[in-house]
């Protein structure tokens, strides 16, 4: 069976995080991605965060999945030819460089539209046009300037970034998009245009219902499903909301079996208003599903507080696991926390291919996350990541460069 992205050829001029995440993602649907690196240094995360001395890190083979390596100094003039030549050969350009580098090496919009008309150029930057479009940025930069952080953690402590990458893949995810978009366009109008993500903007678009509650903050003074309701006071800014859920259903992290020992013994809870009876049934607190301070959501949310100590002292007679099989009965919706021990360990992970095993000839079998997006024409087989330079004399020779010739350009350092 085909791939979704059968004959779309990627110019692949990422590194790092954000912008790999991206192409790797169009590589597993099917675009042949070839990554430019620099020959001997390559990707920097290739040595970052190494686990086994002289092998490419994880960090690196889990983010370059199913493409191609070439080499080329770019600032070489042979090297730039050959890159020109790469150029009229591809559908795409994805750099995630920092702001200017790409022109800085002669390859602005105006060149690169010369070069190839329908060529589609698309970037992951730090911030769009403003006062800080010239700064290099990495994944906390983003997550704290999009509002991320001021609204995480809890409100007695710092504004705290969190585990989830959604400055860098989050964005990485934002491009992919922009470029299949462009994609299509390009179809009814035969040509390529500049794709832009942000990643202060991604990050805010992720962080979109906090502005949210900012305007309500803004209008009433008072946020009746957050914590600091009303136990606490509210500022002129949305304070962070600790684990309330943030949705029209309140919801806490709350302590099961074994917490003592075990930092991940803990469940989400949400307080559902439709189960709300069945809730009152499980904790033993018949009562509650009539009470009228306690019977409606509105009536419950200056409660919250003594609510989930209430559940917790339920939950902690049980694992996180336990809670989970008996609340899902009922259809009281909860979430266990998971380790990455146990999710790294999950079978049905493994089986959908959202965890899968990887061999690589140097590092030997590892485990990535594979591709979260399934389609059902165009299933995802995921491959290692190549060596630095790996593919360099294959695209050569596709390029219709001869073995004399590449050998030269090699002898040269410009390959
Ligand atoms: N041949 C020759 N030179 C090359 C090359 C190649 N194949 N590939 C890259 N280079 C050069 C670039 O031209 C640039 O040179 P210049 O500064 O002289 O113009 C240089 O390598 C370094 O690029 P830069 O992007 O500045 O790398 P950095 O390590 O200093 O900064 C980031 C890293 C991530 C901070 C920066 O790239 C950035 O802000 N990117 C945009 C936001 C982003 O994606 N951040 C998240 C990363 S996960």
């Amino acid at each position: 069976m085909g791939k979704a992205l059968d004959g779309v050829r990627i110019l692949d001029f990422t590194h790092v995080q954000s912008g790999p995440t991206c192409t790797q993602l169009l590589a597993w649907f099917g675009a042949d991605v070839i990554k430019v690196e620099r020959a001997g240094a390559g990707d920097i995360t290739r040595e970052q965060l190494r686990d086994i001395p002289d092998v490419d890190s994880l960090y690196f083979t889990m983010l370059n999945h199913n493409k191609r390596s070439v080499t080329i100094d770019t600032k070489n003039p042979e090297g730039k030819q050959v890159l020109e030549a790469l150029i009229q050969k591809c559908d795409v350009l994805v750099e995630n460089f920092a702001p200017g580098a790409l022109d800085r090496m002669g390859f602005t919009w105006a060149r690169i539209q010369e070069l190839n008309p329908r060529m589609i150029v698309a970037s992951v930057k730090g911030f769009g046009p403003g006062p800080y479009e010239d700064c290099k940025v990495y994944e906390n930069v983003a997550q704290c300037a999009g509002g991320a952080a001021s609204t995480t953690g809890f409100d007695d402590g710092p504004p705290v970034v969190t585990g989830a990458q959604i400055g860098d893949s989050g964005t990485g995810l934002h491009l992919a998009l922009g470029i299949v978009t462009a994609l299509y366009q390009r179809t009814q109008t035969g040509r390529g245009q500049r794709v832009l993500a942000a990643m202060q903007d991604g990050v805010l678009n992720l962080c979109r219902v906090k502005l949210r509650d900012q305007q309500r903050l803004e209008r009433t003074g008072v946020m009746k499903e957050y914590p600091q309701y009303p136990n606490g006071k509210f500022g002129e800014a949305v304070p962070r909301a600790g684990n309330a859920s943030g949705g029209g259903q309140p919801g806490w992290i709350l302590k099961c079996k074994g917490w003592e020992t075990d930092p991940n013994a803990y469940i989400y809870f949400i307080t559902q208003a439709p189960v709300w009876a069945k809730i009152c049934n499980v904790i033993g607190k018949e009562e509650w599903a009539t009470d009228p301070d306690y019977a409606t959501p509105a009536a419950r949310l200056p409660r919250l507080k003594d609510i989930f100590a209430e559940v917790e002292r339920w939950t902690m007679t049980k694992t996180k696991f336990e809670a989970m099989q008996i609340l899902n009965k009922y259809d009281i919706p909860c979430g266990p926390i998971l380790s990455m021990k146990e999710i790294a360990e999950e079978p049905s992970l493994r089986k959908t291919g959202t965890i899968v095993e990887v061999d690589h000839p140097t590092r030997g079998k590892y485990l990535t996350v594979g591709n979260p997006i399934k389609l059902s024409d165009s299933p995802t087989e995921v491959k290692r990541s190549p060596l630095l330079g790996e593919h360099t004399d294959e695209v050569m020779a596709e390029l219709g460069y001869s073995p004399e010739q590449i050998s030269a350009l090699r002898t040269a350092g410009a390959i």
